[in-house]
Formats: structure tokens, C-alpha cells, sequence
């Protein structure tokens, strides 16, 4: 499958947990546009729905409503049998604990040749998974098993597994959460490389600061919604939606420009740090007003001190 046709698009996903008693909106209207070929982060505070989203888009979790397109393929229309095989050949995933990820008492090459075991490939799986395992920077160990491997190379295996089937889109939720600081940033160059080699579409779920800086856009979810973009300031943020302010949140400021999105009937997500810094808080009224080209929020009885009383 050609690498061309990752692209996704969320449109006012929404997903609700019915537990018991108490319903948990895991995603609540959230929209979410990925480029095909793009190599992209999410972040957010944990709960956020960061992994919820990644199942939806890996075909793991039915949203309770919205659309989620993946390759101009719509999941909630596919049936069991080819919601099946979207997980083998379409998606590939990369999770945080490697056990998930591997099967510890086979080879790293054996491995490898599972998921193309169960896609039924007949042709040339071990060579294949050789060439993979060289690609992610680990076939010296190809023979051994998968106990006697590092975290950081149990990781790059499960990069090299999860593209087995040449999967157009690969999902990776905190691939980093178990390494040291350095090995992550290996394993992070390992992703740009199997992105600029394959073409393959990277989405990274991650807490990692380092992870977030050195991609080209950065999704930041808070309450299973799309709350703020960060675009890398060399080039990319010329077309881009509309303007806060420099990034708050982020210590990478310098490489990557934060912008607040507005979703498609208009509502946005104003930044935490600039509602405190107001004491706005959550079910105040604010006044909104158009001034000097851009829009301008202030706490309602503020607008006298603002000279705005008379209007
Ligand atoms: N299977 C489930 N049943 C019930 N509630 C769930 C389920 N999965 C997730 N949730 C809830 O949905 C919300 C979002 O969870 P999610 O796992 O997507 O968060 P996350 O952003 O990945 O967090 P973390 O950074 O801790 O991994 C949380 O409140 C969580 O408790
Ligand atoms: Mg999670």
C-alpha cells in the first residue's frame, strides 16, 4: 500500500465511557487533521484522551459519534472483516511497554515476521524482516531473543514489527516512556528516518519535551479536545490558522509558535495561564470585542476600565 493515502481526519470525535454509574467523555467533539507523510506529536495532562484517540484512529475503539477518516477509508463504516485487516496492513502501533509490543521468547526476526504471518504473506518474510531490523538500527541482534535485548532496542523492534506489513500510518503512544533521555532521542531519530525513508505518516503520543521539540507540529488535547497547535517556527507556520501568543506552555518557545484552534463553529480553547492571569475562571462572562484587528477578551465590570462602558 502506498504511503500517500494516510492522511486523517477527525471530525467532532466524541467518546464516552459508561462505567457503572458515571459516563467519562473521554473525547468531546475533537477535530484533528493529519497530513499524510507528516510526522506529528500529541501532548496533553494525563486523562486528557490521548490514548483514547490513538485507539480510535488504530481501529482498537469505536468513537461514540463523529467521523474519523484514515486514507479516505471511513472506520466506522468498515465491517469486522476489514476493520481487521485495517489493524494489519493499514495501522501500525508502537506502545510504551515493550511486552505489549513483542513476544518475548521469540527473535528479534521472528518477531518481525509475525504480523506478516498473520497478513498471510508467503513470499520472503525473513528477508524482509532482516531489512526492516536494519533500517531501525538493530539487526546485529536479529537472532537474539527478545529477553536479551535493551529497552531502547526492544523499542526499535517494535518499530520494525510494527511496519512489517508496510502499513501507510504508524501510531505511537509514549514509545519513550520507558527509556533514558538519550536512548528516546535515538529512537526518535529512528521514527524521522523510517518517516523520510518510507513515507510512512508518524503520529507520537508523548509527555517527552524533547519528543514534542523535535517534530513539526505539536497537537495539544485538553479535555478530549483539540486546545492548541505548536508549529515549528522555520517556515511551516506561514498558512497558519490564527494567532495567540508565543508558546506558554512549552519550553521549546523558541523553535515552535503556539496557536490556539478554532474549531468549526468557532468555539476555542483560551490557555490556562491567561485565564489566570485575568482570574477568569470557568463559568464567568467574559466581553469579547473586536479592536485593532484582532479580538480582544476581557472579564465582564472590566470594560469601564477599559474606557468601553458607553457602548
Ligand atoms: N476503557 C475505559 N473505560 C472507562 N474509562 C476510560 C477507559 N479508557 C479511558 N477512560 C477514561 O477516559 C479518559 C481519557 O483517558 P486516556 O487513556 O485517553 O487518557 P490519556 O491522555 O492517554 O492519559 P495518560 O497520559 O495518563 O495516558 C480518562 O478519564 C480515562 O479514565
Ligand atoms: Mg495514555
Amino acid at each position: 500500500m502506498s504511503a500517500g493515502g494516510a492522511a486523517v481526519r477527525c471530525e467532532n470525535l466524541v467518546r464516552i465511557f459508561k462505567t457503572d454509574e458515571i459516563e467519562v467523555v473521554a473525547l468531546q467533539g475533537l477535530d484533528l487533521e493529519i497530513e499524510a507523510g507528516e510526522v506529528m506529536a500529541i501532548i496533553g495532562s494525563s486523562g486528557s484522551g490521548k490514548s483514547t484517540l490513538l485507539n480510535v484512529l488504530g481501529g482498537l475503539d469505536r468513537p461514540s459519534a463523529g467521523t474519523v477518516e484514515v486514507g479516505g477509508a471511513d472506520l466506522l463504516k468498515l465491517g469486522s472483516q476489514d476493520l481487521v485487516r485495517y489493524r494489519r496492513e493499514t495501522v501500525g502501533f508502537v506502545w510504551q511497554n515493550s511486552a505489549r509490543n513483542l513476544v518475548p521468547y521469540l527473535t528479534a526476526a521472528e518477531n518481525v515476521e509475525v504480523p506478516m504471518l498473520l497478513a498471510r504473506r508467503r513470499r520472503g518474510r525473513r528477508a524482509r524482516a532482516l531489512d526492516l531490523l536494519r533500517q531501525v538500527g538493530v539487526d546485529h541482534r536479529s537472532r537474539n531473543r527478545l529477553t536479551e535485548l535493551s529497552g531502547g532496542e526492544q523499542q526499535r523492534v517494535a518499530i520494525a514489527v510494527a511496519l512489517a506489513n508496510e502499513p501507510p500510518l504508524l501510531l505511537a503512544d509514549e514509545p519513550t516512556g520507558n527509556v533514558d533521555s538519550q536512548t528516546a532521542h535515538h529512537l526518535l531519530r529512528t521514527f524521522r528516518q523510517v518517516n523520510r525513508d518510507l513515507g510512512v505518516t508518524v503520529v507520537i503520543v508523548t509527555h517527552d519535551r524533547a519528543v514534542a521539540q523535535s517534530v513539526g507540529r505539536v497537537v495539544a488535547i485538553r479535555d478530549g479536545r483539540t486546545s492548541s497547535e505548536f508549529i515549528r517556527r522555520d517556515g511551516a507556520d506561514g498558512a497558519g490558522p490564527h494567532v495567540a501568543r508565543p508558546a506558554l506552555h512549552m519550553e521549546e518557545a523558541d523553535s515552535h509558535r503556539e496557536y490556539v484552534v478554532i474549531d468549526r463553529v468557532g468555539r476555542l480553547q483560551i490557555p490556562r495561564d491567561h485565564l489566570h492571569a485575568l482570574s477568569i475562571s470557568g463559568r464567568d462572562r467574559v466581553r469579547v470585542d473586536l479592536e485593532d484587528g484582532g479580538i480582544v477578551i476581557r472579564r465582564a465590570g472590566d470594560e469601564a476600565k477599559a474606557g468601553h462602558a458607553g457602548d
